[in-house]
């Protein structure tokens, strides 16, 4: 199909991405992760012995998943944080499980040729899952996530690294496209649930299920950037910047990436 896709205009080949990626949706390999996912969320684990489903609040209420992942990043007060829902989850399992922080960070995201997901990746997954059809609804009303918001947009401007780019540099325009993948200006809301809606996703190319902090991350790699530190605070500012401005559109991951 690439060879094709030269000849074709920047939106009927757009259109034509879009199609293949509705039917691919139909038989996303993510569910295999959501299943895992849902598996370890309800299993009694790590050194206390306590299921996510008994002790876990990811805003909803403890255990609740249905919605919660639309209305992250948000702010707990149990951690004093603005927190997306990876880092959230993480918190949990360190918090009310007993894991150690830096194991979990040790190996954060799957790498190409593994066979297995890291749990957390299938966590999130399962989380994201149930939030599937619902709309964006990060609550920027409250001041400490309006506050991560408006650093997760400075951040966005800032020109760094060996190449003096910023994220906009990339991303800050409409209809730029880089080696046929299009990049979705993240300012407005109609690019910004674009750069959402995909993550979790499931990676053709690798055969791998990655979360919208690797996909972060990852930039931040390209970028020549120093990579942030797994689950910090700056991710979660530039997650609470471009799902805030998805706000009211409709979430449909997790999804699949060639
Ligand atoms: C040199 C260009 C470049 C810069 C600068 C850049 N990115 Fe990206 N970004 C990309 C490419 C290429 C992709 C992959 C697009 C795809 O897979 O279709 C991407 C994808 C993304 C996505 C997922 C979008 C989607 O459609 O699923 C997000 C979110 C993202 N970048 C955030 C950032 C952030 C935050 C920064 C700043 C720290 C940044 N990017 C800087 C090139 C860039």
């Amino acid at each position: 199909m690439t060879p094709l896709v030269f000849a074709q205009t920047p939106d009927a080949t757009e259109a034509e991405f879009d199609k293949f990626r509705a039917e691919m949706e139909d038989f996303n390999p993510a569910e295999l992760f959501e299943t895992k996912g849902e598996a370890l969320w309800r299993s009694q684990r790590g050194p206390k012995n306590v299921a996510l489903a008994e002790s876990c609040d990811l805003g909803q209420g403890v255990g609740v998943v249905k919605g919660a992942y639309a209305a992250m990043p948000r702010y707990f007060a149990d951690a004093d944080a603005v927190m997306d829902a990876e880092r959230r989850i993480v918190w949990c399992m360190v918090e009310k499980q007993g894991f150690k922080f830096e194991d979990i960070a040790a190996h954060p995201f799957q790498s190409l040729n593994e066979n297995n997901a890291p749990d957390i990746t299938n966590l999130v997954t399962h989380v994201a899952a149930n939030s599937r059809g619902m709309a964006i609804a990060v609550p920027l009303r409250d001041p400490q996530v309006r506050r991560a918001y408006e650093l997760g947009r400075e951040i966005a401007m800032y020109r760094a690294g060996s190449y003096e780019f910023a994220c906009n540099t990339c991303h800050g325009v409409d209809g730029k496209r880089i080696r046929l993948q299009n990049l979705h200006n993240f300012n407005t809301d109609g690019g910004a649930i674009k750069a959402v809606q995909g993550w979790p996703g499931y990676r053709m190319t690798g055969g791998v299920m990655l979360t919208h902090q690797w996909r972060l991350n990852d930039c931040f790699r390209q970028l020549r950037f120093p990579e942030p530190k797994y689950a910090s605070e700056l991710i979660t500012d530039l997650l609470t910047y471009i799902i805030g401005n998805a706000n009211g559109r409709i979430y449909n991951g997790p999804g699949i990436k060639r």
